[in-house]
């Protein structure tokens, strides 16, 4: 039975509880921290296997792996109270904190990985980000929760964060197409029903081994209307604008994390 301990009991580490306890042929002992009592005494309920530590450094003491998934704001106040145990398996959610500061903060040595998990992680459909090379068991926790991409050069890490912040607009562009069917006398939950099939489907279909630029081509009929639609609304000016704007993300993403490295 392997130990895991979550040192922030919120939102993510919830949902990454939720999902290992769905793996088959694994049980793991896990620790919680006695903050947000509520969430941790609902996963506590949830979950036999799960027991809610009187402190963090009490979760420290009894796992083998830690995921550290606190506030970036407090991080650093957190990390410095604690005593790991050294050759400790670490594994960091915190996008804000860089592997050198990680390792100054937790003082001994201990094998550490950042890792970039999504809330999917609860349905074991997540890729997980994981930088450097995944450690065995960071690999292996993970792998139970999805699949991992593993990303040894920090900017190709900052390249994905990056391509991860388009949840909101892709929400953003399904809002804008349901208020356009109300205009035009749809139902909402109509709109609603329609349009979150139609996309899910089309994530389905987006993992095929087939590149996007063909799938587009595929599912636009020459001269119909999802070849006109890609041609009005998908130019030279918004393939533009797209590039500048994760661009301008890609830029705010690297200075934080070379203001963060040098601090
Ligand atoms: N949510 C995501 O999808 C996601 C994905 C990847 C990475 N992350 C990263 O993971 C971290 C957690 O994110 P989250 O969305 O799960 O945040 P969250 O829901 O706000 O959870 C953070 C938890 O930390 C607890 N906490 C505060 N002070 C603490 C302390 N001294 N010791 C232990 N726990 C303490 C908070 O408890 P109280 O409520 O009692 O203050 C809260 O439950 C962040 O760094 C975030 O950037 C999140």
């Amino acid at each position: 039975m392997s130990t895991i301990g979550f040192i922030g009991t919120g939102r993510i580490s919830a949902a990454m509880i939720d999902g290992l306890a769905k793996t088959v042929g694994h049980t793991d002992q896990v620790w919680i921290s006695p903050r947000n009592a509520i969430l941790a005494k609902a996963l506590k309920t949830r979950h036999a296997h799960v027991e809610i530590a009187k402190d963090n450094q009490e979760i420290i003491d009894h796992c083998e792996t830690i995921v550290i998934s606190v506030r970036p704001q407090i991080v650093s106040e957190v990390l410095s109270e604690l005593c790991f145990k050294p050759n400790q398996i670490v594994i960091s959610l915190v996008a804000t904190l860089s592997i050198e500061q990680l390792k100054e903060l937790i003082k001994v040595p201990v094998a550490l990985n950042r890792a970039v998990p999504l809330p999917f992680v609860e349905n074991q459909r997540d890729t997980t980000l994981v930088y450097p090379k995944a450690t065995p068991h960071c690999r292996d926790l993970f792998n139970r929760l999805g699949q991992i991409i593993e990303i040894e050069d920090i900017n190709l890490l900052n390249v994905f964060t990056v391509a991860s912040a388009m949840m909101g607009t892709y929400f953003s562009l399904l809002d804008n197409l349901s208020l356009w069917m109300q205009e035009k006398g749809v139902e909402e939950g109509d709109a609603k029903l329609y349009l979150s099939n139609l996309f899910n489907e089309l994530g389905h279909i987006a993992k095929q081994p087939t590149s996007f630029a063909h799938l587009q081509d595929e599912y636009s009929t020459p001269g119909g209307l999802n070849e006109r639609m890609a041609k009005s609304f998908l130019n030279a000016d918004t393939q533009s604008h797209l590039f500048g704007a994760l661009n301008q993300l890609l830029a705010t993403v690297t200075n934080n994390a070379l203001a963060n490295t040098k601090k």
